[in-house]
Order: structure tokens, then sequence, then C-alpha cells
């Protein structure tokens, strides 16, 4: 059956789990050939062979996005083995939580080096790539959706560092966006509120026992991959710039 992103190629950062492998599920059933990074190989093998088995394409990229290099080899190796990038899902994130007083300094490093340089690293490399394909594309139109969050719109007590990087993800996605638009590069901002993957796990156990009190009603990954599905099957002449999405008892 022809699907809206048939010969398209997508990159989804963050595939081995929750949103990104929800996200790189759904882009594949909508016909887009998908490279999958992460770094647990066999988390992507396995995502790849159920698509496969749908008759889909996905390409295994084990890489770690915050080495720059590795960040660029897998933009380059979509290219080279799928042939072309029409789409980036920037989603690989991470969330560690907690008063700024005594922090692990390496926690904030973690999220710093993940959530704004591997995203910046992967957007850098995918650029050239996402105007060429607005120019000689199926659908003369290119995305780059990168995954903020509520935390990325205001800041609350306890998530300091984590709200610091996605802030900046959002400042990033503007300006960008501003530059772009008029080659046809669009570029999406999604801000998930509580969402039901492994992303709080990272948490150290006296963390995590005050975020149970937190988060009550969660959305499921396929939500929001449900979304980035919506952002990038619009016609070329729609850009949804920004998505805030939240499960419907989530107050803040
Ligand atoms: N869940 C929520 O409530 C929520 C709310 C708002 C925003 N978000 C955002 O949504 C995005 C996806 O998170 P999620 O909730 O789906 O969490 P998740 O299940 O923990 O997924 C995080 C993904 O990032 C990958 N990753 C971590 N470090 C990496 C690295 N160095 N290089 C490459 N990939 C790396 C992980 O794979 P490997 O460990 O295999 O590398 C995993 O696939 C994040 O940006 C997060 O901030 C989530």
């Amino acid at each position: 059956m022809e699907s809206g992103l048939d010969g398209t190629v997508a990159l989804v950062t963050g595939a081995s789990s929750g949103i990104g492998a929800a996200t790189a599920a759904a882009l594949a059933a909508q016909g887009a050939a998908v490279a999958l990074a992460a770094r647990r190989r066999d988390r992507l093998e396995a995502l790849a062979a159920g698509i496969r088995g749908q008759g889909g394409t996905a390409l295994v990229l084990e890489c770690d996005i915050t080495e720059e290099q590795q960040a660029a080899d897998a933009v380059a190796r979509t290219v080279a083995e799928l042939g072309r990038l029409d789409t980036l899902i920037n989603n690989a994130g991470v969330m560690l939580l907690g008063p700024a007083a005594g922090a692990p300094l390496s926690e904030w490093q973690r999220m710093v080096e993940l959530n704004v340089l591997g995203l910046l690293y992967c957007a850098h490399a995918a650029l050239p790539h996402l105007l060429r394909a607005a120019g000689d594309g199926p659908r003369q139109v290119a995305d780059m959706v990168n995954v903020s969050s509520v935390a990325g719109r205001a800041a609350r007590n306890g998530n300091g560092v984590y709200s610091l990087t996605k802030h900046g993800v959002g400042a990033f996605s503007e300006s960008l966006r501003q530059e772009v638009a008029g080659r046809y590069v669009r570029v999406s901002l999604v801000e998930p509120g509580a969402t039901a993957t492994e992303l709080a796990g990272h948490n150290r156990p006296e963390v995590l026992d005050s975020l149970r009190n937190q988060f009550g009603q969660t959305m499921g990954a396929e939500d929001i991959a449900d979304a980035i599905i919506y952002i990038v099957s619009r016609p070329r002449h729609v850009a949804v710039n920004e998505m805030l999405i939240r499960p419907t008892e989530q107050e803040r």
C-alpha cells in the first residue's frame, strides 16, 4: 500500500527504547526506510528485525552520539547505505533530576553532552543532507524533529540542568527553523509531558523515590510517535513548528 513517507529515509537517535523505538516503528509503517541509532545493539537488532518482518527497511547504527565522530558517522552511514536523508528525529536524551546542591557533576555533564552536544552533532552532520533532500526528494521537503520536554518550557525546583538542556534545544530549534524555512527544511520542536519509558529509571534511588509521588497519569511512547508522524506527514506548505503534549491529567 502507498504511504505518505514512501521513498524517504529517516534517522532516529535513541531508537533502542521508549519514544525513539516507537517513532522508528511508526515511520517504517508509513513507508520510510529507517536508520536506528543508539548504544544497545541488541535492542536495535530486535527492532530492525520487527520492521523487516513487516516488509520495511531498517539499518542498525550502534553509536554513542556524544562522540562527535560517531554522530557524524551515523549520518554518513545512513546516507551511504540508504541513499539519502529526509528526516532526522533528534530524540536521544537523558533526564537526571534532584537538588542542585550536592548533585554529582557527572550527571550534569551527561545531560549536557547528550541532550545538547549529541543533538547538535547530529543536526550539524544532517543539515546538508536535509537541505539536499528538500531540493530533490520525493516530497520536496525535509524534516528535523527535535525532542524537548515540558521542562523545555518551564523550569521547576529539582530539574534545573535537565530544563537548561531542553530550553537550549528549544532556542536552537527556533533559530534554525528561521534559517532554513525558506529552503523547505522544517524544524519542529516536540515537548512531551510524562511518558512511560525508561527515562526516569536512570536516576539515583533517592531521586526515584521522590519522583514516584510526582507522576500520575502517563502517556505511552506511541502517543508521542503519533504526534511526530503527524508533523512529518504534513503537506509541503504546512510546518508544525512546536507541539506540547501532556497526559490529560498533568497540570504543570
Ligand atoms: N519519557 C518522558 O516522560 C519524556 C518527557 C519529555 C521528554 N522526553 C524526551 O524524550 C526523549 C526520549 O526519551 P525516552 O523517554 O524515550 O527515554 P528512554 O527510553 O530512556 O530512551 C532514551 C534513548 O536515548 C538513547 N541514548 C542514551 N544515551 C545515548 C548516547 N550516548 N548515544 C546514543 N543514544 C543514546 C538510549 O539508548 P542506549 O541506552 O541504547 O544508547 C535510548 O534509546 C528524550 O530526549 C527525553 O528527554 C521524555
